[in-house]
Parts: C-alpha cells; sequence; structure tokens
C-alpha cells in the first residue's frame, strides 16, 4: 500500500472532524508522530484549516457543478472541498487535480471522473457576505446587527501565529501588542524551560487588566490550567485557582512546577459560594467560543442559536460567586473569549441590575494595545492580527449591598 501522504492524511483528519472531533488536537495527534519535513506537516495544516475556515464557501463554489453534494460519499465531498481549496489558494490545475482525482481512486474510484471534471470547472463566483465569510446566518446576522458589521470576522480566516507569555525577561523575540507578550516563530518546543507559555494576547490582556503586583491576593475562577494564573504569579501576587476540572488544574500544577511559579489550586463548582475573598477577583468564564473561531475553525458549525444565551445564564450564575467573593474597593474583572451581546454586555447589564454595590470601571480601550470592536459597557476587541477576539468587564466592588 503506498504510504499516506500530506493529502490524504489531511482528508482522513476532516473525516474525523466531520464525526466529532476538533481539527487542532488531531492535527497536533497526527502531526508530532510523524517525522516528515515541516513544509509536508505545515502543507497538512493548510489543508485542514483552509477547508475548515472557509467551509461554507467552498461549499458555494461547488455548488453549481454538483446536483445532490450532499448524496456523495462523504470522502468525496471532502476531496471536492479539498481541491477547491487548492484552487482558492491559487495552486495550478497541472499540481492540484490529479493528486486528489488520485486520492478518489483511493476511496471511491467511480467518481474519480466526477471530481476531475468538478475540479476543472470551478471558476470565481459572487457570495453573500456571510458565506463568503463561512459563518452561519444566524450568527452572522447576529454580529451585522449587534456591531454593525462583519467584516471583522475575516480575521478568523487568517493563519494564526503563535504567541507566547513570557514570565521572566527573555531577549531576541519579536514583541506582540501587549507587555509580557512576543511572537514565537520558531517550532513546537518545550516552552516552560524557557519560562514561557503559548497564549494569545487577548488573552494574557485579561489577566493584566488586574494590574497584579506583589502583596495582592488573587482568585482566579475558572482558571483551568492556569494560564492567566501563572502570569498573575509571575508578577509577585498569591494566586488561588478555581476550577471544576481537576484533570486540567493537575497538568496546570505540573506546567506552574516546570515554570517555577507557586499558584494554589483548589477544585470547586463555582456556581455553589465560595469560602475565601480577595481584593482581586478574576472569573475567565466559560463561553461559546465565537472569538476562537481561528485555532477552533469546527466551532463555528457546531454552535447553535441559542447557545449564547445558555451559556450566559451559567455565565451569571459565576459572576454571583465572584461578586460575593470580591472583597468591598476590591475589582473583579469578567473576561469571555467570546463576541456574542448575550455572554458580554448582556451578562454586564444583568449582573449590575442586580448589584447596585458594583460599578463598571473604564479598561484603558483607548488608548489600547488591542483593536477595539465595541466599546461602552465593557469592551470587545477585535480578532486580527492572530489576536482571538475577546470581551472584558473591569467592576470596582463600591460599597456592599445594604
Ligand atoms: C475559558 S476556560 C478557562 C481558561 C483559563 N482561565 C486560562 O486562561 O487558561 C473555562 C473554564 O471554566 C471551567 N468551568 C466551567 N464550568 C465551571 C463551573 N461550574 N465551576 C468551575 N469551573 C467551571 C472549565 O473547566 C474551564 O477550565
Amino acid at each position: 500500500m503506498r504510504p499516506e501522504g500530506p493529502r490524504a492524511l489531511a482528508l482522513r483528519i476532516l473525516l474525523e472532524v466531520e464525526r466529532g472531533g476538533r481539527a487542532q488536537f488531531l492535527l497536533d495527534r497526527a502531526l508530532d508522530r510523524l517525522s516528515w519535513p515541516e513544509r509536508d506537516k505545515a502543507y497538512v495544516t493548510h489543508l485542514v484549516y483552509g477547508v475548515l475556515r472557509h467551509l461554507r464557501f467552498l461549499d458555494h463554489l461547488l455548488e453549481p457543478h454538483l446536483r445532490r453534494p450532499e448524496g456523495l460519499p462523504p470522502p468525496v465531498r471532502w476531496v471536492l472541498r479539498l481541491g477547491a481549496w487548492e484552487w482558492l489558494s491559487g495552486k495550478p490545475d497541472h499540481a492540484r487535480v490529479s493528486p486528489w482525482v488520485e486520492e478518489t481512486k483511493r476511496v471511491s474510484a467511480r467518481l474519480a471522473g466526477l471530481v476531475n471534471a468538478v475540479l476543472r470547472r470551478l471558476h470565481p463566483r459572487e457570495a453573500p457576505e456571510c458565506v463568503r465569510l463561512s459563518l452561519p446566518d444566524w450568527l452572522c446576522q447576529a454580529w451585522q446587527g449587534f456591531f454593525g458589521q462583519v467584516a471583522f470576522a475575516e480575521g478568523f480566516n487568517e493563519p494564526a501565529p503563535l504567541f507566547v507569555t513570557a514570565y521572566r525577561p527573555v531577549a531576541g523575540l519579536p514583541p506582540g501588542p501587549v507587555p509580557d507578550s512576543y511572537l514565537w516563530e520558531g517550532g513546537k518546543t518545550d516552552f516552560s524551560a524557557l519560562g514561557l507559555q503559548p497564549q494569545n494576547p487577548a488573552s494574557l490582556f485579561a489577566a493584566q487588566l488586574l494590574e497584579p503586583g506583589p502583596g495582592d491576593k488573587v482568585l482566579d475562577l475558572c482558571g483551568g490550567a492556569g494560564l492567566k494564573a501563572f502570569y498573575l504569579a509571575a508578577k509577585g501576587a498569591e494566586v488561588v485557582s478555581y476550577d471544576r476540572n481537576p484533570k486540567r488544574q493537575a497538568a496546570g500544577m505540573r506546567t506552574a512546577e516546570k515554570l517555577g511559579l507557586r499558584v494554589a489550586y483548589r477544585t470547586q463548582d463555582l456556581t455553589e459560594p465560595l469560602s475565601e475573598k480577595a481584593q482581586k477577583v478574576l472569573l475567565d468564564a466559560p463561553c461559546t467560543g465565537t472569538g476562537t473561531f481561528r485555532g477552533h475553525p469546527e466551532l463555528r458549525y457546531r454552535l447553535a442559536p441559542q447557545d449564547p444565551g445558555r451559556m450566559a445564564g451559567l455565565q451569571l450564575k459565576l459572576l454571583e460567586t465572584a461578586a460575593q467573593a470580591t472583597e468591598e474597593g476590591g475589582v473583579l474583572v469578567y473576561s469571555v473569549c467570546t463576541l456574542t451581546e448575550e455572554e458580554g454586555e448582556g451578562v454586564a447589564r444583568a449582573f449590575l441590575a442586580r448589584h447596585p454595590e458594583f460599578a463598571p470601571e473604564p479598561i484603558p480601550c483607548p488608548p489600547c494595545p488591542l483593536p477595539v470592536l465595541k466599546a461602552g459597557l465593557g469592551v470587545y476587541v477585535a480578532p486580527e492580527g492572530g489576536l482571538d477576539g475577546f470581551y472584558y468587564l473591569r467592576l470596582r466592588k463600591v460599597n456592599s449591598r445594604a
């Protein structure tokens, strides 16, 4: 049997994504095991991410050439999308069509002729903006209504640079858009040994909004493996990181140890009240993740219109816990890696209506190191230049409830 090449591997991964897998995880797992040249590995990533990021538009390009695409065997449908993606990325016909015809012969020989004909006939085609951006209509329309535009979503379809956060001074790395964030242009490495961790600057910025320093006690709520906790600890704060997932916390503990940072981990369901308080509290809540479509391209097709509202219900419960755990005069930062109205401003409005003892504080945007998408009650940042889209709200507990 012919050994699997980059195209066949991309096809296999896309079929697994269709069955519910996560592209990032599947790619990492498959590529880590291979001793292929970096160029071939990068090509698999280009194919998988490209097809998923542009899926709706690729189907739109293929539509005039297929009578019933949903009736095709799944591998052939993905072959057509892969071939259309290579066409869209400018690969010439001679380097593009026959490799996909060969792949089709492997999976469904009788359809090789169809694949050949369709891939040769592709031509540019006008598309409505939501289709061109490969967004589901419900989300695209909600964004057009809330932000007055959806062009920012173009950013989700660009390649993702790798940013790292530095916990000690580093030299020779190009700086990212926020302090202590850098661009990593090399391959994968043991980041902890270098005092670094991969982290999007928009995620780091949430921790920076607490202005952590020596002598502070910070509660890191929904801290997961502790990426934000590492930064807070590196700035000299005493950090207690809470999450309900002990596996993530165990991974965090190992990384903290390698980084030489002290973080206390406590496992708890945070819809239940906490038994401690602090002057600084961070709630990096679970969310629909619509700001992370660049790195998780399949997510946009899995979300349902009711998901933002459902998540907002959980976020409000978690904010209740966070509010109780904030000492008088203290600061509470709420952040989510999503751009929906419900999980951002909607949560903020509902929370403040119930909590007159909290007042929103300005977020230094502008001047802001990050591109602002919408500022008012909290700030939404745009997924530009490799950033994830985020929402931040900074609150001060001004007086205890009467
Ligand atoms: C956005 S992620 C946190 C990422 C983390 N703060 C970081 O910077 O790496 C959300 C986290 O919320 C946790 N979570 C979800 N529901 C929870 C609950 N009811 N109580 C506690 N943690 C919860 C999840 O386990 C997940 O780790």
